[in-house]
């Protein structure tokens, strides 16, 4: 932390003098997430805090996908992402003439996509969705569309979870989060064997049987609640490796069992990056115009479901 003092001060200096804010995901590193981070949360909440901000410019500390969607919320704002190369596996795995070719195979099927997309994908699709409300999109839009058949795109394992916990049919695609399809059952198993009573907290974009071995699945920041508001004993996060550093701090009295994956795309964002953005305006994140219309309309539809 002393090392860090000279550029958090300079960072926020910076915030005050630009007009800027940085919204930092549960993901970010705890000197990120808790010196500099104005908003923290998850996708969804950064994408509200996105919409209601009156900042000039948006630091997006998180990855690309994320960017995007404050700026398809924020389109007069400047976004800045400090590192391009902070990419996500899911948003790489489709594109938008890939959802074109799925709308013609399954006419009149309404598609659902998660905000970890490209916004060509949103583009094409009636209605996003996040982890934290996912079953609640698909049956809002089936019961919209008077169907229930529904495409919900692109993580495979979001979808086959959603499946479960509702009676509609899901139709998906064969992306997968890189850093949640590793954890396996028998982790988890093995986990439970050398701490007796933990309790297991896993992310929607695990493999099923990965959820169905543990105690509770949600969010990043459904699974933040579950720990500040249960207080267990002992807890395990399936998930990215900061989020149990950043949920420790702020739960001292919580033991936590630290098996995690590291997501390579969310590290590349460091105070010295967020920094360079603020000094240097660099990486301003754009979207087409057009593009950006069509993909405004399935994210606010999203935000403004009575979830
Ligand atoms: P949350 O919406 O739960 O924050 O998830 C985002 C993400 O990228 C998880 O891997
Ligand atoms: Fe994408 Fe997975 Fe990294 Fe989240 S953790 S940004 S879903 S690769």
């Amino acid at each position: 932390w002393e090392l860090h003092a000279p550029i958090i001060a300079r960072i926020n200096d910076l915030k005050a003098q630009k007009n800027a804010v940085i919204l930092a995901h549960n993901y970010m590193t705890p000197d990120i997430f808790f010196a500099v981070g104005d908003f923290r949360g998850d996708s969804l909440q950064l994408a509200r805090e996105a919409a209601a901000t009156d900042a000039d410019i948006i630091v997006q500390a998180g990855v690309h996908f994320m960017a995007e969607t404050s700026k398809i919320l924020a389109p007069e704002k400047t976004v800045l992402i400090p590192s391009l190369e902070a990419g996500c596996s899911l948003a790489s795995s489709i594109t938008g003439a890939d959802v074109r070719l799925l709308k013609e195979r399954y006419p009149g099927t309404p598609v659902v996509t998660y905000v970890n997309t490209t916004a060509d994908v949103k583009a094409e699709t009636d209605i996003c969705c996040t982890s934290s409300n996912a079953v609640q999109v698909v049956e809002h839009i089936c019961a919209e569309f008077g169907t229930d058949q529904v495409i919900l795109i692109p993580d495979q394992y979001l979808a086959k979870n959603v499946a479960a916990m509702t009676d509609k049919k899901v139709i998906t695609w064969a992306g997968a989060c890189e850093v949640h399809e590793r954890f396996t059952a028998e982790d988890i198993r093995e986990i439970r064997a050398g701490k007796p009573g933990v309790i297991v907290l896993a992310h929607p974009e695990c493999p099923p049987d990965v959820l169905a071995e543990a105690d509770f699945a949600g969010s990043t920041a459904a699974m933040s609640g579950y720990v500040s508001k249960n207080k267990p004993k002992d807890v395990v996060l399936i998930t990215e490796c900061s989020m149990s550093d950043n949920v420790a701090a702020e739960n001292p009295d919580v033991a936590f069992v630290r098996p995690c994956n590291l997501c390579p795309h969310m590290k590349r964002i460091s105070l010295e990056g967020i920094l360079r953005s603020l000094e240097s305006g660099e990486h301003e994140v754009t979207v087409d115009p057009v593009i950006a219309q069509r993909a405004r309309a399935a994210v606010e539809r999203m935000i403004d479901l009575p979830l």
